[in-house]
């Protein structure tokens, strides 16, 4: 399963990507809103940063011409670039419009999988089940992405899954065990990851020890 940073924090981008840890990024308008810069900018320096991988940007319209329009316009900048149109019916007609005209389109805010079928039926390349925000209202995120796995599977269907609104790497286990393609998450979750306390004191160890060794 690929890591891709949910986050538009140049220096965490940065670190991730250094670490080898992801190899995507994705944005929606809240993380774009948190680093007070303006948009393109952000997209410009995100997109060299990435530069073999995909970067995913939101369109901000909600009627089908003006993210036709918007999706144009962002697709224009960088061949890496992922269109993200929202799941409102609205919405379906952009990703229709979009990915028959090559661009690569992932729809987003996906919490059922009847929405997750439609997205693939219009042409989405990506579909993002938010996991955290069904767990906030009592709902089971991963077990809606098990769900989508298991349609997409029966049905041959390739539309990739990208599991969004991921909180924790309990969250990333399991969705890897399930077989979802892509796991988008905070620089938090990442650095849980990698951090475990007993490799810390492992480390601590060896380095106590190796003051015992006779240096001459
Ligand atoms: O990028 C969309 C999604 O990952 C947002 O997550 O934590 O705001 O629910 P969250």
């Amino acid at each position: 399963m690929k890591i891709f940073l949910d986050s538009a924090h140049i220096e965490d981008i940065k670190k991730a990507y250094d670490m080898g840890a992801i190899s995507g990024v994705t944005t929606n308008p809240s993380i774009i809103s948190r680093e007070n810069r303006k948009f393109e900018d952000l997209l410009n320096e995100i997109t060299s940063i990435i530069v073999d991988g995909p970067v995913f940007a939101e369109v901000l319209s909600v009627d089908a011409e003006g993210m036709i329009e918007e999706g144009r316009r962002l697709a224009k900048k960088s061949k890496n670039i992922v269109v993200k149109i929202p799941m409102i019916p609205e919405g379906l007609k952009a990703v229709k419009t979009l990915s028959s005209e090559g661009i690569t389109v992932c729809n987003t805010v996906v919490f059922s999988a009847s929405q997750a079928i439609l997205s693939a039926n219009a042409g989405a390349s990506y579909v993002a089940p938010f996991v955290g925000r069904l767990d906030d209202i009592g709902e089971d995120g991963l077990c809606l992405c098990q769900e989508i796995r298991d349609i997409f599977d029966a049905q041959g269907i390739d539309t990739k899954i990208v599991a969004a609104s991921v909180r924790h790497p309990v969250h990333v286990n399991s969705l890897a065990k399930m077989g979802v393609d892509i796991a988008t998450m905070p620089f938090k979750v990442i650095m849980q990851m990698a951090t475990n306390p007993n490799s810390q004191r492992a480390v601590e160890g060896f380095l106590k020890d190796w003051e015992k060794v006779p240096k001459e």
